[in-house]
């Protein structure tokens, strides 16, 4: 499955989009976010409790941008990496998924959902 989410251009450094589709007939929310230039993609979902990391505003960088957090309890997740690093998932992983960017577009390229 291939699914465009996003011009380059339209998500500047520090910034994050929400998206969503369906795998297996079940839909899936999740982000893209430019972090310090660099495009990573995630399931929005916190390790802790299945709920999303933004409650739906899309706020997901911490104030200084270094790291993502949980808006429910405040779990602390590595952006590059998705790794929880403080909070109550610590060692938790979130989902990452794969993404490609052509011609300055970014699409989801999820290979579970074929
Ligand atoms: S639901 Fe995310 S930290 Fe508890």
């Amino acid at each position: 499955m291939r699914k465009k989410l996003a011009k380059l251009d339209d998500l500047p450094e520090g910034t994050t989009k929400r998206f969503s589709f369906k795998r297996d007939g079940i839909r899936v929310d999740a982000f893209v976010a430019n972090y310090r230039g660099e495009i990573v993609a995630f399931e929005n979902l916190c390790r802790h409790q299945p709920l999303t990391l933004d409650y739906g505003d899309g706020e997901f960088f911490s104030s200084d941008g270094s790291l993502f957090v949980c808006q429910t309890h405040g779990a602390m997740y590595h952006p590059k990496t998705g790794l929880c690093i403080e909070g109550p998932c610590t060692g938790a992983s979130l989902h990452p998924l794969n993404i490609e960017i052509t011609d300055g577009e970014i699409h989801l390229v999820d290979l579970l959902s074929e």
